[in-house]
This record gives structure tokens, C-alpha cells and sequence, in this order.
């Protein structure tokens, strides 16, 4: 009756093996990726074909329920989103405590954290709380990014509308003068949901697994998410977003060519990566990224972006796609690479394109926190270790040190 994982353990053999290259922490029927291949499916559906037909509510309840909605449900799911999308007046106080000029990814993470003090009816585990939590964190968590740019920008915050698209309602909220209303341009609402789709899940990245591992304690589901929130916010996981449109800047601020930065990468001796490129699974390319990139011209002459600047980033790739250095470590353009662009093109600050990241991932998150609380192999997340300290000493009193 005793499990092999307590049989193991009881040998005292331990396995060593930073960042998870090869140690799977649960089972899971999410989001299939054969990195060798360059292969993303949720649920078994490709992303291209989510990417070409679906809408990001669509993909949101396929990653949560396991099924493509039916007209019915997604009607059901659009309706309820709609409903919750204004956000108590204590978030709006709590959004309007920070400098104007701090990062939106700091202020998402306490807010996620907070909205359980706000809706304590949607906090605990039971079937119909974690339904609520669901739609509630699908609805507000868009308000609070929303207002978190129309604050980077110095505007006032709008109230959202009942029964909105929930793509149109996040940019009106987003981008509407105080007077007056933004026409969304079908274009952007097409974009928008594409990157909101192509991020929606990534099995167990990093923070997906640190939504995991803090659920895995029972704590709830905002806490949770919240602290996914902190683990995007990382320049080698959701920052590379903002990271890559810094570097394009940065390259055309130096005078350096493109070859002479990419010289100072294959040096490593600033420390400077290529933000954008490499992934820990995708060794031929990242389906993600290939999506983006065929998109990304047609809309930006749409949208009216930085030609320069994707031009930069196309002959940037192009180099280095042909450069040994690359090729060995199989490093291809990630998701990252050219998201900035789009989102720029937009009209969203820099500081905002994590928490677009987060805004896309966000279906995942709670689909890998149900899933988890849903598996009875479930335990607390608790990592071994190798200790390498010193093995004892007697306490020296302060004087004899
Ligand atoms: N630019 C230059 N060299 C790189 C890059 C890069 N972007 N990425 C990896 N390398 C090199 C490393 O220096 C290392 O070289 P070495 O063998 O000579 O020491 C080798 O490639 C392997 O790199 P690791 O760091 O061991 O790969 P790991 O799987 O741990 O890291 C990661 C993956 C974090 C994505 C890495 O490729 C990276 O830092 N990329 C840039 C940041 C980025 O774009 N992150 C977004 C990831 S996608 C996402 O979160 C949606």
C-alpha cells in the first residue's frame, strides 16, 4: 500500500537537478508542446488553428473546461466576464496609491493578491467558488490592466460597460478620452486577441509552476496567481517582451550594427543576451513566434508601426539564424521577439507589454490551479536539496570572534 515515491524516499536517494531540466513535478492534459518539433497544442487543437479562427474567451474556456465552448456557453462565459468587469472602488484607491511611473507588473501582482479581500464569497476551494474566482480574475484582472495603462498615461479612470466584447471593452477602457469613446478598429481587436491567444498557456513554464507550487500549500487562487504574476515579471520569462523592444532601442542608441551586436552577445561580455531568442523547450523554432511574425508585417503597416524597428528586428534574426554561435545552442526567435512590436504599434508603453503577457496567460494559470486542485496525486510542492554547508559548530560568544 505505500506509494513508490515514499519508497524512494525512504532510500535517502536524492536527485539533483536545477531549473527542472528533466524532473516533471505533475501529470497534466493542458497544453501539449514537442519542443523538438516546434509543436503547441491546447487541449489537442494546433495553436495556428486556435490563432486563425478562435477569440480569446473562446481558447480561455477551452484551456479551463478541456472542450471548445458552444455557441451557448461562450455566450454564457462572454455575458458573465462582461458582468464583472467593473472592479471595487478599493482596487481604484489601491491603483491610485503608487508613483504614476511605477511598474504596472509590481501593481498587478498586489492587486491579484488583494481582489480576495475585496470578494471574499469567490476565496476558498469548493466547486463554486473556484468557478467564481475564474470569472472574476478573467474579468478584473483586464480592468486593472486597463487602468494601469490609462495611469501610465495620466488619464482618469472609465467605468467598463456591461455587456461589452471583452477585447473592444479592455482597449475603450484602455484608451478612451474621458469624453468621448474610441472606435475599436477590427484590425486591433484581431491582434489583440491573437497575442492573448498565442500566450494563453505554456504548460509548466515558470510561472505557471510557481502558481502551482503556492496552490500546492492551499493557498487561494489569487494568491496564487499573484505570485505567477511576480515570476512573469522576470526579464528571462514574460519581461523578455519589454527586454527585446529595449535592446532594439538600445542598438539604434549605440551606433552599433547589427553584426557588432551580435559580435558583443557571442562574446557574453557585457552579459548582453538576445533578448527574444531561446526557449528551455522549442530547439527548431517556437510556433508562437512563427505565428507573430507572419502577422506582424500585415498589421503593422494597419496599425502604422516602427517599420524601422521590424526591419531591425527581421535582418537581427536573419543574422543570427545563420551564425554558428545560434546554431549550436539551437536559439531561434521566442514569442518575444516580436510582440513589442505589435504592441507598441497599439499605442502601449513599454512597461505595459508584461502585463499583456500576464493578461494572455491568465486562462492558463487558472486552468493549471483547477487541474491541480482537481488531482487527488496532488501533494505540497517541497523541493529536496543538497546541503553543502558546514556539517556542526559550537557557538563562538560575540567577543571571541
Ligand atoms: N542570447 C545569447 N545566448 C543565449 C541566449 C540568448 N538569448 N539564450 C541562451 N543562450 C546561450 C547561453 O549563453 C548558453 O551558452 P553556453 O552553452 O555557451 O553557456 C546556451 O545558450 C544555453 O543557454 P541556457 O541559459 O542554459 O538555456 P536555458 O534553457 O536555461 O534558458 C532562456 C532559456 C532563459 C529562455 C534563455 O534562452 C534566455 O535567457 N533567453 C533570452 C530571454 C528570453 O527571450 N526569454 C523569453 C523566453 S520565452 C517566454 O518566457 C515566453
Amino acid at each position: 500500500g505505500v506509494s513508490v515515491a515514499t519508497l524512494l524516499r525512504d532510500t535517502g536517494l536524492v536527485t539533483v537537478d536545477p531549473g527542472f531540466m528533466n524532473t516533471a513535478s505533475c501529470e497534466s492534459s493542458i497544453t501539449y508542446i514537442d519542443g523538438d518539433a516546434g509543436i503547441l497544442r491546447y487541449r489537442g487543437y494546433p495553436i495556428e488553428q486556435l490563432a486563425e479562427n478562435s477569440t480569446f474567451l473562446e481558447v480561455a474556456y477551452l484551456l479551463i473546461h478541456g472542450e471548445l465552448p458552444t455557441q451557448d456557453q461562450l455566450t454564457a462565459l462572454n455575458n458573465r466576464v462582461a458582468r464583472h468587469m467593473h472592479v471595487h472602488e478599493g482596487i481604484k484607491t489601491f491603483l491610485g496609491a503608487f508613483p504614476r511611473d511605477a511598474h504596472p507588473m509590481a501593481v498587478l501582482s498586489g492587486a491579484i493578491s488583494a481582489l480576495s479581500t475585496f470578494y471574499p464569497e469567490s476565496v476558498g476551494r469548493s466547486p463554486e467558488q473556484i468557478e467564481l474566482a475564474t470569472v472574476l480574475l478573467l474579468a478584473k484582472s483586464a480592468t486593472v490592466i486597463a487602468y494601469l495603462q490609462r495611469r501610465a498615461g495620466g488619464g482618469d479612470l472609465i467605468e467598463p460597460r456591461r455587456g461589452g466584447h471583452y477585447v473592444d471593452e479592455f482597449m475603450r477602457i484602455a484608451f478612451s478620452p474621458e469624453s468621448g469613446e474610441i472606435e475599436i478598429d477590427p484590425a486591433v481587436r484581431r491582434a489583440v486577441d491573437l497575442l492573448l491567444i498565442l500566450h494563453g498557456d505554456h504548460e509548466q513554464n515558470c510561472s505557471t509552476s510557481t502558481v502551482r507550487i503556492v496552490g500546492s500549500s492551499h493557498a487561494n487562487i489569487y494568491a496564487s496567481v499573484a505570485a505567477g504574476v511576480g515570476a512573469l515579471s522576470g526579464p528571462l520569462h514574460g519581461g523578455a517582451n519589454e527586454a527585446a523592444l529595449r535592446m532594439f532601442d538600445q542598438i539604434k542608441e549605440s551606433g552599433d550594427t547589427i553584426e557588432q551586436f551580435v559580435a558583443k552577445v557571442k562574446d557574453k561580455a557585457e552579459g548582453a543576451r538576445l533578448m527574444g531568442f531561446g526557449h528551455r523547450v522549442y530547439k527548431s523554432y517556437d510556433p508562437r513566434g512563427a505565428v507573430v511574425k507572419k502577422t506582424a508585417d500585415k498589421l503593422l503597416t494597419q496599425l502604422g508601426g516602427s517599420d524601422e524597428t521590424f526591419q531591425m528586428a527581421q535582418r537581427l534574426e536573419e543574422i543570427a539564424l545563420s551564425d554558428d554561435y545560434f546554431i549550436e545552442r539551437k536559439l531561434y526567435p521566442n514569442v518575444d521577439f516580436y510582440t513589442g512590436l505589435l504592441y507598441s504599434a497599439m499605442g502601449f508603453p513599454t512597461a505595459m507589454f508584461t502585463p499583456l503577457f500576464a493578461l494572455g496567460r491568465m486562462p492558463g494559470w487558472i486552468a493549471h490551479y483547477r487541474e491541480m486542485l482537481n488531482d487527488p496525486r496532488t501533494k505540497i510542492g517541497r523541493p529536496r536539496q543538497i546541503y553543502t554547508g558546514e556539517v556542526e559548530r559550537d557557538y563562538v560568544s560575540l567577543e571571541d570572534r
